[in-house]
């Protein structure tokens, strides 16, 4: 039995990477697919314990940061990425390590090494089939979060932080384009939904043709 697809979707808080997870999983279901969503950190009861304590704890050390995002995934990839891979169900991650990178690696400036340190510990050989970057101009996204009263504490980071956040999204964009696209979600949804197709499409296909 051919293993499911592993899609991510990506982008810095504020590129409309949220709007887009449910057309990603509801085009695949058109397609016969059987999607699981996930999201992250979060996706299981201790994940969802785990992202309590990420997003609204105060004073907290950016390593120790980093080992709960890492921490919260290897949850989410035993109890519920691996199994249903394995099952061929589609899983459609909204974040995965590339948000660690992006993030930790960049953001809080820790170091890539670091970050692909833990991921080669962790889970080595578990890689996105696609990765979709949602991606919009920097001050619309920072006009986004600002009108949200509810931010987290990481969405409370200042735009410096978050241009390094964006810049290492796209230097990894551009390192590995065949798994990473770049989706410009500045422009209206149709034409972005148009491009999101093309790239599933040629997925499906490729998966279809694939030896069994
Ligand atoms: P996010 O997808 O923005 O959740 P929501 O759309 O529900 O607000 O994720 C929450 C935050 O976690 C976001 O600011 C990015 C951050 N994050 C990291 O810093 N590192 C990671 O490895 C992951 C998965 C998320």
């Amino acid at each position: 039995m051919k293993k499911g697809l592993f899609i991510s979707v990506e982008g810095i808080d504020g590129a409309g990477k949220s709007t887009h997870v449910n057309f990603i999983c509801e085009y695949l279901e058109s397609k016969g697919k059987t999607v699981v969503v996930t999201r992250e950190p979060g996706g299981t009861p201790l994940g969802e314990q785990i992202r309590n304590l990420l997003l609204h704890s105060t004073n907290m050390h950016h390593n120790t940061e980093l080992l709960l995002m890492f921490a919260s995934r290897q949850e989410l990839i035993e109890k519920i990425i691996f199994p249903n891979l394995k099952d061929g169900i589609c899983v459609v991650a909204d974040r995965f390590v590339d948000a660690s990178l992006a993030y930790q690696g960049a953001g809080r400036g820790l170091g890539m090494a670091k970050v692909k340190q833990l991921i080669n510990l962790l889970e080595p050989g578990l890689t996105t089939d696609l990765t979709f970057l949602f991606n919009v101009p920097l001050s619309i996204a920072v006009n986004r979060i600002a009108k949200n009263r509810n931010k987290d504490r990481i969405e409370e980071e200042n735009e410096d932080f978050f241009t390094k956040v964006q810049n290492a999204y796209l230097d990894i964009a551009k390192a590995q384009p065949d798994r990473m696209k770049v989706i410009n979600t500045n422009r209206l949804k149709s034409e972005t939904r148009n491009e999101i197709i093309q790239h599933l499409d040629y997925l499906l296909d490729k998966q279809n043709d694939a030896p069994l």
